[in-house]
């Protein structure tokens, strides 16, 4: 019997410190005009001090469960996409699976950083597919704020914190669910973004370092590239897509990617201007956000897409 992945309920959880453009203006050399016009950000949240990925990931997590109405005991798997885990290890998946008081199954990371998501969705799926998972909990959680290096205007004024989860069941292969990916890493990119420290080199976490218009460049390239295949491989054109979750990490390579997929931007869901970059936490926040505002309907067909350190970029294709 051949199953398919179907969404089943969305969560999410943003911390309560709201942090506006212009708290950064006395700051750094920059602006809150600077801010919006170059990259549609208007404000981002912060996580307070203390408060870290597997405490938002289990927020959300509970959320998520409690949309679809799936209890924790019957989860059979949990993935987390992050770069910022609470420790090196253990994974920030099994603090969620502690969290939600649950002694079966497995859980784990999976590091794409803002393709995380996409990563870790395409893996649930194959989960589900093959028979190893009936339900799955996919989060996506990071704390961002901590690998900042605050001097650095070209990165520190993109990113916040958050988290977002969903739920996956299988059903029986039918028209909803989870019909196509697409996924690709390119290391020798590494270059244009990455964190300075690490376990094996400096034994610091590091900070964030990036090349921004060169990654810029790289995304509108890729993003609209990897989409389209996705697209494909679902036996799909670009004309059945019904709304575009992209990762959010800039509005103007959202609206770049949106019109070399030939998608007005009614299509789009945006939540830059509100989350800042959240990096692989960004799609499930927004998933979660248009689901709860009622954004789609049953049938409607949603493409995901992200792009990250690595490089590594993918998509996912859905039926609502
Ligand atoms: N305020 C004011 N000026 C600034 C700021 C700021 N916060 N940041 C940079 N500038 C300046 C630069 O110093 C530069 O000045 P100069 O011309 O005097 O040298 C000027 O603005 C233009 O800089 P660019 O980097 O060319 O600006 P650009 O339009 O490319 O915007 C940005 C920069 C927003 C970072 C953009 O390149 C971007 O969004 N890149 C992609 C980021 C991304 O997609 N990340 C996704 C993956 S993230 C992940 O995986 C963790």
């Amino acid at each position: 019997m051949t199953h398919r992945a179907v969404i089943r309920g969305t969560g999410h959880y943003l911390p309560e410190r709201v942090i506006e453009n212009a708290w950064f203006e006395d700051k750094i050399d920059t602006s809150d005009e600077w801010i919006r016009a170059r990259t549609g950000i208007e404000r981002r949240h912060f996580a307070a001090e203390g408060e870290t990925t597997s405490q938002m990931a289990i927020k959300a997590a509970e959320r998520a469960l409690q949309n679809a109405g799936i209890p924790a005991e019957q989860i059979d798997a949990i993935i987390v996409a992050t770069s910022t885990p609470d420790l090196t290890f253990p994974s920030v998946a099994t603090m969620v699976q502690a969290g939600l008081g649950m002694k079966h199954g497995f859980a784990f990371d999976v590091q794409a950083v803002c393709a995380g998501f996409v990563f870790a969705l395409a893996n649930a799926d194959g989960l589900i597919r093959s028979g190893q998972a009936e339900r799955v909990l996919v989060i996506g959680a990071e704390t961002f704020s901590k690998l900042m290096d605050w001097e650095d205007r070209g990165t520190c004024v993109l990113f916040g914190d958050g988290a977002g989860a969903i739920v996956l069941e299988a059903v029986q292969a039918g028209e909803r669910g989870i019909l196509a990916h697409d996924l690709n890493s390119d290391g020798s990119y590494r270059d244009i973004l990455y964190v300075d420290g690490g376990v094996a080199t400096t034994g610091t976490s590091g900070k964030l370092r990036m090349q921004g218009n060169v990654l810029f460049r790289h995304a509108v390239e890729k993003l609209a590239e990897t989409a389209h295949r996705a697209i494909e491989k679902a036996g799909l054109s670009a004309g059945d897509v019904d709304w575009l979750v992209p990762h959010q990490a800039n509005a103007r390579i959202i609206a770049a990617t949106a019109q070399r997929m030939h998608l007005p931007m009614e299509k789009v869901v945006l939540t830059v201007a509100d989350h800042g970059n959240t990096s692989a936490a960004s799609i499930p926040l927004a998933l979660s956000v248009a689901a709860d505002a009622g954004t789609f309907a049953e049938g409607d067909v949603i493409v995901t897409e992200a792009i990250g350190g690595g490089l590594s970029w993918g998509a996912v294709v859905l039926r609502w």
